[in-house]
């Protein structure tokens, strides 16, 4: 007989036939009913057992995680909670659990905390949370890729391993097979890279951008989507240090495109989402109603998770200048009262907590701001020829969400060859090392742009959850790789 699974029964339920389904016991109850989960959707579905008919060895192993396989018809219930049950008239014990060592586990059905599951990465995708997380998780990777797809962009690989350090940030992690405790040097005591495996110094990648502009200039229109490293330091609820991440390139886009084009895709996102994972979502959102009772009232959310989602799909994003910005921060009583940590000042960057005020008290929704000073931004975003003298700023934008902070960086490209060597020049880049990137200009260059979206950030957005730990199957940030 072939298995069914539990998500096509429940949506199509067919009363009276005959069904093999497969899984593991949530719940086994007065003998008699048994909650069975599959994983292919949040909800159990319920088999009666009438524990006249099998032996007692049989029953006594039908615990909570063990893994059964039932055979039985398919009737509607006369209990509530469930329309349909499977009345059991075969039970296969495939895979038994140690009520015991279930007991320690985050598998004993009961409130556990998010620190806790965490410890426990290899087994929280049993749980309600983690199983509603990592399935809207995979809705969102192929919405991204269905979106992409439909407006006719090609998805492309780029390497995981390279020389380059696209963001200039030196945040890196070194990929090398010299014995660390004796490698070769140079006549001056650094270490020898040439005799490496690639016979120079590479890293893992900061970003596929750099050479998904390659090939956009051919191509078009691209998008990567893959693993990212950066090895900064920061342990926050928001950084990690392998995460996923998406970034389009659009030849002949400029940065007003760019901005409609990262508008469009998010709020494509959210609407995939609140279509195709309904049940998911509905456990989400009342976990986080619940979760809100608990806070004082002046830290709930003003709107729950799927009308966050609503309202991101029903209105426009601001767009307001980096200039802009400033004036608004320092305009604003919360300025006027002292209560930024940080200085607000025209030319150093925005600081988190500058960022969620113009999203969460200012404008409340997400933000763009465009045009940032070129002293912080990387040397490959496009001079504006508007600037300002002394106040030279690029064509950059950033995207910012409540709750999340920055969701997209982007910009329009620096496709003029002269100022693109100004700037490697300026950030101390050698032209040698990015010769292929320089080249490209210097065959038909026409204006472009792209941006990243972090993956995991997005998730976070569309699932409530607040740690970017718990996006991630296996979270990788520093001190922590278990699993
Ligand atoms: O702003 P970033 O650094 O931009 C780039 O890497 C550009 N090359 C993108 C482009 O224009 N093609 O990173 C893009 C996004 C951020 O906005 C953030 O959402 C996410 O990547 N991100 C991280 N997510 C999780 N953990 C980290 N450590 C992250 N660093 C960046
Ligand atoms: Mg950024």
């Amino acid at each position: 007989m072939k298995r069914v699974k539990i998500a096509e029964i429940l949506s199509q339920p067919k009363v009276g036939e005959t069904y093999l389904i497969k899984g593991w016991v949530r719940a086994f109850r007065s003998n008699r009913f048994i909650q069975l989960n599959d994983g292919s959707t949040i909800n159990n579905i319920q088999a009666v057992v009438d524990f006249e008919n099998f032996d007692e060895a049989i029953l006594k192993k039908i615990t909570t995680a063990a893994s059964v396989g039932l055979i039985g018809v398919l009737t509607e219930s006369q209990g509530a909670g469930q329309s349909v049950e499977l009345q059991v008239s075969e039970i296969e014990i495939i895979g038994e659990a140690n009520p015991d060592d279930v007991q320690r586990t985050v598998m004993q059905p009961k409130k556990h905390s998010l620190e806790f599951l965490r410890e426990q990465a290899h087994l929280r995708f049993r749980t309600n949370t983690f199983g509603a997380v990592f399935r809207i998780r995979h809705a969102v990777s192929y919405a991204i890729h269905k979106f992409f797809n439909d407006k006719g962009f090609y998805y492309l690989h780029t390497p995981i391993i390279t020389g380059s350090d696209a963001e200039g940030a030196g945040e890196m992690f070194r990929v090398s097979t010299l014995d660390p405790k004796n490698p070769p040097l140079t006549e001056d005591g650094a270490v020898n890279f040439k005799e490496d495996f690639f016979g120079k110094a590479v890293n893992l990648t900061v970003s596929g951008q750099l050479e998904a502009e390659l090939a956009a200039l051919a191509l078009g229109q691209v998008y990567t989507f893959g693993p990212t490293f950066r090895a900064e330091n920061s342990n926050t609820s928001r950084h990690l240090a392998e995460f996923w991440m998406i970034e389009p390139e659009v030849a002949f886009n400029d940065i007003h495109d760019n901005m409609d084009l990262a508008e469009e895709m998010l709020k494509y996102i959210c609407q995939y989402v609140m279509t195709n994972c309904p049940d998911d979502l509905k456990f989400l959102n009342e976990r986080e109603a619940t979760e809100q009772q608990s806070k004082p009232q002046n830290e709930r959310n003003e709107l729950g998770l799927i009308e966050r989602l609503q309202f991101v799909t029903a209105n426009d994003f601001q767009r307001i200048t980096y200039t802009e910005a400033i004036n608004v921060l320092v305009n604003s009583n919360h300025y006027k009262k002292k209560k930024f940590q940080y200085e607000v000042e025209w030319g150093t960057d925005l600081q988190s907590e500058h960022e969620r005020y113009l999203v969460e008290k200012e404008y409340k929704r997400p933000v763009i701001i465009t045009d940032y000073p070129a002293s912080f931004k990387a040397f490959y975003m496009r001079r504006n020829d508007h600037s300002e003298p002394g106040k030279e700023t690029v064509a950059a934008m950033d995207i910012l969400f409540p709750g999340i902070g920055e969701m997209v960086g982007g910009s329009q490209r620096e496709e003029r060859l002269d100022i693109l060597k100004e700037k490697c020049a300026a950030f101390h880049i050698p032209e040698e090392e990015l010769w292929w990137y320089l080249d490209t200009r210097k065959f038909g260059t026409v204006p472009h742009a792209g941006f990243g979206l972090g993956f995991e950030r997005m998730v976070m957005f569309v699932t409530g959850m607040t740690n970017i730990r718990d996006v991630i199957p296996f979270p990788r940030t520093p001190q922590n790789a278990e699993f």
